[in-house]
């Protein structure tokens, strides 16, 4: 305990203690995603049991040109229920794609007890599917669902029930290189009381969606952004490095403002300093000349404020290894960005997730005005080098990559 004298407490030391205090553990390293200690208490593979779709009930798998994200879901899919009063978790289950019955009093439907995952399924050349880095998808599902008092789980295990899942749809794993298979893990809190309580029952569920490719076409004209500082998606102290249902319904009033304005993302900034930190669903990366000359490629820190994608962590894996420009995790402000752009000294800006990989950025309306990026200008572009080289590792053209799984 630290021990503050009472005289303290009125000359306003006790405030910028307690400032002090919120502001360095919940921005320099609690917020971070650290691995879980893996549940011991987790449902396990060997339980899991599979219930098959009668044929009639198969589904007609849809023209890969009119794929539409989360329209359409394959035939099956993964559930496992928790139940603290039955021992925790219950043996999991592939069932017919089928709906949820909740209890009115559910949680997750009134206090948005609900965190989730995005992750893919490739089938590469060699007609092989394969996973990519899906314990990261599994360990922000767990650092999530600890965030809302629900129960976690052991990742090789679901990993592994997953695998199964999508080798009995695996013929819904689209065979070409624009499309891949998006898979949603999602848990949920389905007590019947409404307490304001740890989750005594939870569901864990996965459901599968083909996708098509984020960019239709060769992808010739960056995305325009509305950077607004009225509105903040996260802050500290708060639940922005979580993958959390509630973190998302209140972005879909900005993102309809920015559509209204013929933009077509947002993005988010925090503070008095205007700190860049999202893009829409991505994580978002400059490429700038910087103070000495060089090159650097920036993205802002793992603070507490922005998800931890797994996009993000890869490209950075990759820029470390080919070492050709400088890498900084570093806070970017928007009078930076205005400076830099007034310099001519940003190259490139881009929006990076699993949906899209990379997603160019071309624009900024910013307090009434456009910041043109020359993103798509540039001979060679590096966020064209990254895209090409995560499609690559994905789609399996580089052999026994330590960052796939493949679904056997
Ligand atoms: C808010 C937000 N930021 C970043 C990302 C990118 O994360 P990932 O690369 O793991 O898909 C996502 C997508 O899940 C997101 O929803």
């Amino acid at each position: 305990m630290v021990h503050i004298k009472r005289k303290e407490l009125f000359n306003g030391r006790l405030l910028n203690y307690l400032k002090n205090v919120r502001f360095s553990s919940s921005l320099q390293a609690q917020d971070r995603v650290r691995p879980q200690p893996e549940s011991d208490n987790s449902f396990k593979y060997a339980d899991l049991s599979v219930r098959l779709a009668p044929p009639h009930l198969l589904q007609p798998k849809p023209d890969v040109r009119d794929l539409v994200f989360g329209k359409y879901f394959t035939d099956h899919m993964f559930k496992v229920f928790f139940h603290e009063d039955l021992g925790g978790w219950q043996a999991p289950e592939i069932t017919p794609l089928e709906s949820l019955v909740l209890h009115p009093a559910s949680k997750a439907l009134h206090y948005a007890v609900q965190a989730f995952e995005g992750m893919k399924a490739y089938r590469g050349k060699d007609d092989k599917i394969r996973l990519f880095r899906p314990e990261l998808n599994m360990q922000r599902l767990n650092h999530s669902a600890k965030r809302l008092g629900l129960p976690t789980f052991n990742s090789t295990e679901f990993i592994k029930c997953l695998s199964r899942l999508i080798s009995i749809d695996q013929e819904w794993v689209p065979h070409c290189e624009t499309a891949s298979l998006y898979i949603r893990p999602t848990v949920i809190g389905v007590d019947p009381t409404l307490g304001v309580a740890t989750s005594r029952s939870a569901l864990l569920y996965a459901i599968l969606c083909p996708v098509g490719s984020y960019f239709h076409g060769p992808v010739s004209k960056g995305v325009s952004l509305l950077a607004d500082p009225s509105y903040t998606r996260a802050w500290p102290g708060g639940c922005g490095d979580s993958k959390l249902g509630s973190n998302y319904a209140p972005t879909i009033h900005v993102q309809e403002k920015a559509e209204e304005k013929g933009l077509q993302q947002v993005l988010w900034l925090y503070g008095g300093d205007m700190q860049l930190t999202e893009v829409g669903t991505m994580n978002i990366f400059m490429f700038i000349i910087n103070e000495e000359g060089e090159k650097e490629l920036i993205t802002p820190p793992l603070n507490g404020l922005i998800l931890p994608g797994i996009t993000r962590m890869s490209i950075l894996n990759l820029a470390h290894e080919w070492n050709q420009f400088k890498v900084t995790e570093r806070i970017i402000t928007m009078e930076e960005v205005c400076r830099l752009t007034s310099e001519k000294r940003i190259l490139e800006m881009f929006g990076a997730g699993t949906a899209c990989v990379v997603s160019p950025i071309s624009n900024i309306h910013f307090l009434n005005q456009f910041l043109h990026i020359p993103t798509m200008e540039q001979p060679s572009p590096i966020y064209d080098m990254i895209l090409k080289s995560l499609l690559n590792i994905q789609y399996g053209y580089v052999p026994n990559h330590p960052w796939i799984i493949k679904v056997e």
